[in-house]
């Protein structure tokens, strides 16, 4: 029995990767789902409706506020509520890796813009339509850099240490109008992106499964699970919370 049906959840950052797989998740399980990204999200959602979900496709910019209040509203307009946001855009693989006093301030207020006020802005945008009902979920991913504490990403570090606190924050303001907020933490997860960037993460790939656990590598379908109970009722006395799965490395 699907546990999402008719539930409308946008997911940002899906035209690739492990947003893409996130997105035919929600979709299996009854989701009418919004998939935004800033490239074309055509064949993602050409995936789902092939397999029988339902699904949009909408562009957006997540560091653009005008974008992500059209983004909510065309999802209302379509699907008659917004229930459930899952912010996954963000800026990771593409990024060289270099120690911090080589990052200069553009790429430091580019990273920011889009993995912490994009993040911001899609709140703010779908916020007061659940409000409206009463009901919500939102999912924000962080990155278990943050309790490792990763080298030669001080910018994607400390940008997903804000999503950590924000998750927080949002969850304490926003509960009593019936807004779980929460989010999950994925280790060195091989999407598309990192997978096309093989060689600016090979150290880390390489050294990922020994410091697990469950000595593997980490896939895009490890994370389906602790998404698809985020955004279901089963997590409804959750709030604020950030879940680690990367095969325990990370133990707290
Ligand atoms: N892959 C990993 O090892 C890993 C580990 C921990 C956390 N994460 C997080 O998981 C999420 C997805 O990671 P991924 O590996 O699939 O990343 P990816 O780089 O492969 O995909 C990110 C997606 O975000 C989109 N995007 C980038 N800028 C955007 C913007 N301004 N507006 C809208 N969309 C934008 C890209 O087009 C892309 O489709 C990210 O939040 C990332 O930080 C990834």
């Amino acid at each position: 029995m699907p546990t999402l049906t008719g539930k409308a959840i946008i997911i940002t950052g899906a035209a690739q990767g492990i947003g893409a797989v996130l997105a035919a998740a929600l979709a299996t399980e009854g989701a009418l789902v919004a998939v935004s990204d800033v490239r074309d999200c055509s064949e993602v959602v050409d995936r789902i409706t092939l397999a029988g979900g339902q699904a949009i496709g909408i562009g957006a910019d997540v560091s653009d506020d005008a974008a992500c209040s059209a983004l909510a509203k065309k999802t209302f307009d379509a699907y008659g509520s917004v229930d459930g946001l899952v912010t996954n855009a963000a800026i990771f693989s593409s990024l060289e890796r270099k120690s911090f006093d080589r990052i200069t301030v553009p790429e430091w207020d580019q990273v920011m813009a889009v993995n912490v006020r994009g993040v911001f802005n899609c709140v703010q945008a779908v916020v007061p339509y659940m409000k409206e009902r009463g009901y919500g979920k939102i999912v924000n991913v962080c990155s278990t850099t943050v309790f490792a504490g990763a080298a030669g990403l001080l910018h994607y570090v400390t940008s997903k240490g804000a999503v950590l606190a924000f998750t927080r924050a949002l969850a304490r303001e926003v509960g009593e109008f019936g807004i779980r907020v929460n989010a999950f933490a994925p280790g060195l997860t091989m999407s598309e992106g990192v997978r096309a960037n093989e060689a600016r993460v090979a150290p880390q790939a390489k050294a990922a499964p020994q410091l697990r656990a469950l000595k593997r590598e980490q896939i895009p379908e490890d994370l389906v699970g602790t998404l698809l109970f985020l955004v279901s009722p089963e997590s409804d006395f959750m709030t604020g919370q950030t879940l680690v799965v990367d095969g325990g490395h990370i133990m707290r």
